[in-house]
């Protein structure tokens, strides 16, 4: 996948950057250096594109997943966190994602479908990613969700039935509301390095 790998302190996290739907690698590079300078970073680009914009999976229309594919995508994400932490000689277990909109989607779907693959997760405007399916248990694995109240792609029942879902899966999940839309704010990447440092600093 093209990236960028950038080697921060060997003890700290290495945070995984996930960026929203037309985005790139560089994206969400600002947040990171925001929430954990020291970190180590792997920043993906999507590798498929809609309309010229890259995608981490294929949707059918607005907010309609493309299953088949998520799935897919999801389990090449999986795959290549492994191949990374071998090639950047980070720790695999100590990875921890930091996904907006439709790279959020993707840190969901991998909680969805794999026992622990990350070690947190922060969640920027996610949707449910999967419906109907068995859910993998999460005991503890800390995750901040930031929603908007008025999100028009992902309203208000989505980021609450996320919440339950993702608890469900016994993770320890909190959810932090902006009085806003789909945008990513200084005040929710701030609510999450808050949230981040009373866990990992
Ligand atoms: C998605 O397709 O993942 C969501 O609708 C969010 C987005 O617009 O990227």
């Amino acid at each position: 996948m093209k990236h960028i790998f950038r080697k921060g302190n060997p003890n700290k996290p290495t945070l995984l950057l996930l960026h929203g739907t037309g985005g790139s690698e560089e994206d969400l590079i600002p947040i990171a250096e925001m929430i954990d300078p020291d970190a180590n970073i792997l920043s993906l680009r999507g590798n498929i594109v809609e309309n010229g914009m890259p995608r981490f999976f294929r949707r059918l229309a607005e907010g309609v997943f493309d299953e088949e594919d998520l799935i897919k995508q999801t389990e090449h994400l999986y795959d290549y966190l492994s191949e990374a932490s071998e090639t950047y000689k980070f720790d695999r277990d100590n990875v921890i994602a930091i996904g907006y909109s439709n790279g959020a989607n993707i840190a969901g779907s991998l909680l969805f479908h794999y026992k622990h693959p990350l070690k947190a997760a922060i969640l920027h405007h996610p949707m449910v990613p999967r419906r109907g399916i068995t859910l993998p248990p999460q005991p503890q694995l800390p995750i901040f969700i930031g929603a908007g109240v008025n999100d028009p792609i992902c309203p208000k029942q989505e980021s609450t039935d996320l919440e339950q879902l993702l608890r469900s899966q016994e993770a320890e999940v909190t959810v932090h509301w902006e009085e806003n839309g789909h945008q990513l704010t200084r005040t929710e990447v701030l609510a999450a390095k808050h949230w981040y440092e009373e866990r990992f600093k």
